[in-house]
């Protein structure tokens, strides 16, 4: 359950600075939105998914939906909101990798309580609930209660939410700030610094940060497991990598993988993610992961 945007992303030489113009070098329109993009991934990895969400009734909302159905995410609970806009992001990326993202919340910031309820049968059914935070508290809290499996929560963009909802998630999954935001400390420098942290938390019942080039840490029941970054040549574009984690660990999770293997399965998916350009497009199907696995025929 997320979010729906529609990416404009602008390549750049490098970032601008604030009050600076930088000259840039393309630009594109893709389907975006952090809850479209964790479905994607998973989808592209075998799973069925359903994806609980909202878009406006413009041309961006239809042309979404057809995208995200020919992916085949099933959009029975994707509603169109009148008098809305489809949700947008401006994604700017630059030559050695970084990005920055402006998301303006559009549809997605009227998906509501009923909204969800109208999809609690999935939800109960659902082996596996993921959500993050492009949709408004309350869309999230009434998931969170009426998922029957495991929750999965990707606490992105960062922002507090209800220790009933923190309870309730089994795993959470956040990047170095969004962990450093929720702990209410400075940023960790070092993975045995996020596990510390990690470990700090109450609520969910596993952690899993993600550090970028420093691999990820887990923390489960106060034991902590580091997993090593995948080596990637040369990191193209790394919208989307946090979406293709959360999507391939959901998928491992559904397939009965341990939480330590879906992070692991989580990490190599992602790795693929960042060579290439764009959220969706780069994401990796199974066989794609499997084949670039040290020791597989290529
Ligand atoms: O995580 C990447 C996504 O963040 C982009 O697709 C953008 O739409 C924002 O939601």
């Amino acid at each position: 359950m997320g979010s729906v945007n529609v990416d404009t992303v602008i390549r750049v030489p490098r970032l601008p600075a604030p009050g600076e113009t930088v000259l840039g070098t393309a630009a594109g329109e893709h389907v975006g939105g952090k809850g479209a993009n964790q479905a994607v991934a998973a989808v592209r990895l075998g799973r069925r998914v359903g994806l609980v969400g909202a878009v406006g009734d413009d041309l961006h909302g239809a042309a979404v939906r057809d995208a995200l159905g020919a992916e085949g995410v099933d959009l029975v609970g994707l509603s169109e909101r009148a008098g809305a806009r489809t949700g947008a992001a401006v994604v700017q990326v630059d030559d050695s990798g970084e990005n920055c993202i402006t998301v303006v919340a559009g549809a997605n910031g009227d998906l509501d309580a009923a909204a969800v309820r109208a999809a609690a049968d999935d939800l109960q059914g659902a082996p596996v609930t993921v959500v993050q935070l492009e949709i408004p508290d309350d869309a999230v809290a009434t998931a969170v209660a009426l998922a029957g499996g495991t929750v999965v929560l990707n606490l992105s963009p960062a922002r507090l939410v209800g220790d009933d909802v923190l309870s309730r998630v089994d795993v959470l999954i956040v990047n170095r700030s969004e962990l450093a935001f929720l702990a209410g400390e400075p940023e960790p420098e070092t993975s045995v610094q996020a596990a510390q942290m990690a470990t700090r938390l109450s609520g969910p019942a596993a952690v899993v940060v993600t550090l970028g080039a420093d691999g990820a840490v887990l923390v489960c029941a106060g034991v902590v497991t580091e997993v090593p970054a995948v080596p990637v040549e040369r990191v193209v574009d790394p919208t989307g990598a946090g979406d293709t984690f959360t999507g391939a660990l959901a998928d491992a999770l559904v397939r009965g993988a341990s939480l330590e293997d879906a992070v692991r399965w989580a990490a190599e998916a992602a790795a693929i993610a960042v060579t290439a350009a764009g959220a969706q497009s780069a994401m990796p199907t199974r066989d794609r992961v499997l084949a670039a696995r040290p020791g597989s025929p290529s």
